[in-house]
């Protein structure tokens, strides 16, 4: 029984590093003109209404997205991070001028090319139909009512040959932990050149660390820890953070994240912040 709903959730802090991570890494991977194939394997319902009754009840659009000062962030910014901030925000003003956030079915759609084509998998029906509302006429996109851990193996390696694969579930239940781990590493076993994106949230310390060191054990190349709390760890208390696993990001990722996250933490921290940019395996 599926009982999350992102509209609660969108544009919040997790969003922020989730969708800034998405966007330059889909940019980057379009600086070469051969096709692209995009696979979110939980897509959500696609873009939300920040002023509806679901994101006014939390706040945490508020608190995240409608905070941020892009002009602080940037000035004086070495001029590849700014690039990298420039580009998220350029992805999504476009919506919040309509009191929308996108999610990342929309922002991909934003990014990528005709030549490029978007598999998008949602299992929620309410959140489904939306999303089939809100991505219809786009013929790059197709969307599965489906569960995208059983899904998403069959559809790799694509007829395109390059992938980007973002892994973002909800982790309403204790199994998503390890059925992410087993997602990453089943397609990095099929498709090693695959850029995988995965999202995870700071709750439980201890769960988060566990699940990337059973990562780790699968030992896929090139996989690195980005991560940004708003708070010290607590144990269950809430999400204190978030962060996202990337493996085979784009070379220049790095770099930008470690002068762009500390100015982040500074504008989104409640009290006693914290970041994170750390290779996890090599090469
Ligand atoms: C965090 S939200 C996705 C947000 C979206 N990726 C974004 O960045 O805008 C997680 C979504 O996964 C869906 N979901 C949960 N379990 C699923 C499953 N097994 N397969 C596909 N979707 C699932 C939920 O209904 C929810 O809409």
């Amino acid at each position: 029984m599926l009982s999350y709903r992102h509209a609660f959730h969108a544009g919040n802090v997790a969003d922020i590093l989730k969708h800034l991570v998405l966007v330059n890494t889909l940019h980057y991977a379009t600086r070469k003109d051969a096709p692209l194939f995009y696979l979110d394997t939980h897509a959500g319902a696609g873009c939300y209404a920040l002023n509806g009754d679901m994101a006014r009840k939390t706040g945490e659009a508020a608190a995240g997205i409608l905070a941020l000062d892009f002009t602080a962030l940037t000035k004086g910014l070495a001029p590849e991070s700014a690039d990298a901030l420039n580009r998220y925000q350029q992805a999504v003003t476009p919506f919040l001028a309509g009191q929308l956030y996108p999610g990342s079915p929309l922002l991909a759609a934003s990014v990528l090319r005709q030549q490029d084509h978007l598999h998008l998998c949602e299992l929620h029906p309410a959140d489904f139909a939306i999303l089939q509302s809100n991505t219809g006429p786009d013929r790059r996109i197709t969307c599965e009512q489906t569960d995208g851990y059983q899904r998403a193996p069959a559809l790799l390696p694509p007829v395109q040959k390059r992938a980007v694969v973002l892994i973002d579930p909800s982790y309403e239940r204790d199994d998503d932990y390890r059925l992410v781990v087993k997602l990453a590493a089943e397609i990095h076993r099929r498709m090693a050149s695959a850029q995988v994106l995965l999202w995870y949230p700071v709750v439980r310390r201890h769960a988060v660390e566990y699940m990337i060191t059973s990562l780790v054990h699968k030992q896929p190349r090139d996989l690195w820890r980005f991560e940004l709390d708003i708070r010290p760890d607590t144990d269950g208390q809430g999400m204190t953070g978030s962060g996202m696993l990337v493996i085979n990001p784009p070379w220049t990722l790095p770099g930008q994240l470690e002068r762009c996250l500390p100015r982040l933490q500074l504008q989104l921290q409640e009290t006693d912040g914290y970041w994170r940019v750390e290779r996890l395996t090599g090469e």
